[in-house]
């Protein structure tokens, strides 16, 4: 019994210790938590379990710069935003369009890519204008900018999906007549499926990350992340090698 006592005596020593340490250090070890929604190559996807992808590295590297450790998790593209502003995440990285709206809610990196949405359709009903949707059943992800398009310039109610390659499930069964989608994974989407095709833009757009407002610091580091990567070709590099590795994957 007497021995027992100390060999938790020693224990309860060894955690005082150890949380004197913790605190010294709480600050620079709490890990930079990435919020996103990973069915969207090649910006975020599955490898097995693991999210991967460029807007994954783009945060890797703040978390480096700040020295700390890093995580992400995933879930419903509607949830992303909304983590931020709770602080349940530090950054949200999703392909997240940059918009007036989104503005009012969080605050905004400078954008690393310049894109926009595109129609995704049925070689045997083509796609010519805009006009051509608005009597059509349109499938989107859900809570997207494309979402946004259809309720404000169709006018209309979207067919809601989980993911963009949910929404081209739709169009290839017939459910939906046409999808709208961001251009990387629209063409992630249609690799290999000869049957499908793609419109030039409908919009166009901005990619960058959000924070909880009110945090200069953050956010300049997160500016200064995304402006070295793209000067020293590092940002252009992922591109190319997630654009490979999710096509490879669609492939399979
Ligand atoms: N760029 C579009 C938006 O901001 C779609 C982003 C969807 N991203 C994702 N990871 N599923 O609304």
């Amino acid at each position: 019994m007497r021995k027992l006592t100390l060999v938790l005596g020693a224990c309860a020593l060894a955690f005082a210790g150890c949380d004197k340490k913790a605190d010294g250090e709480a600050a620079a070890a709490k890990p930079l938590r990435m919020i996103t929604e990973a069915t969207f190559p090649p910006y975020e996807f599955l490898r097995g379990q693991e999210i991967v992808g460029i807007d994954v590295e783009i945060c890797r590297a703040v978390a480096q710069k700040l020295g700390r450790p890093f995580q992400a998790e995933t879930v419903d593209f509607d949830s992303v935003i909304p983590a931020v502003i709770s602080g349940k995440a530090d950054v949200g990285a999703a392909g997240i369009t940059v918009t007036e709206d989104r503005k009012k809610n969080v605050d905004f990196s400078i954008p690393y890519v310049k894109t926009g949405i595109v129609v995704i359709y049925k070689k045997d009903n083509p796609f010519k204008d805009v006009a051509q949707l608005k009597d059509k059943r349109i499938g989107v992800q859900g809570g997207t900018t494309s979402e946004n398009y259809v309720l404000e310039q169709l006018k209309k109610e979207p067919e809601r999906s989980k993911s963009p390659a949910e929404a081209v499930a739709a169009l290839k069964s017939g459910r939906v007549d046409f999808v709208i989608a961001d251009v990387d994974p629209a063409k992630n989407c249609v690799k290999g499926e000869s049957d499908l095709a793609l419109s030039d833009f409908i919009t166009s757009e901005e990619y960058a990350v959000a924070i909880k407002k009110g945090q200069p610091e953050l956010l300049k580091t997160i500016d200064d992340t995304i402006a070295e990567l793209k000067a020293n070709g590092q940002l252009e590099k992922w591109v190319q090698q997630f654009t490979e590795e999710s096509d490879k994957l669609k492939e399979k």
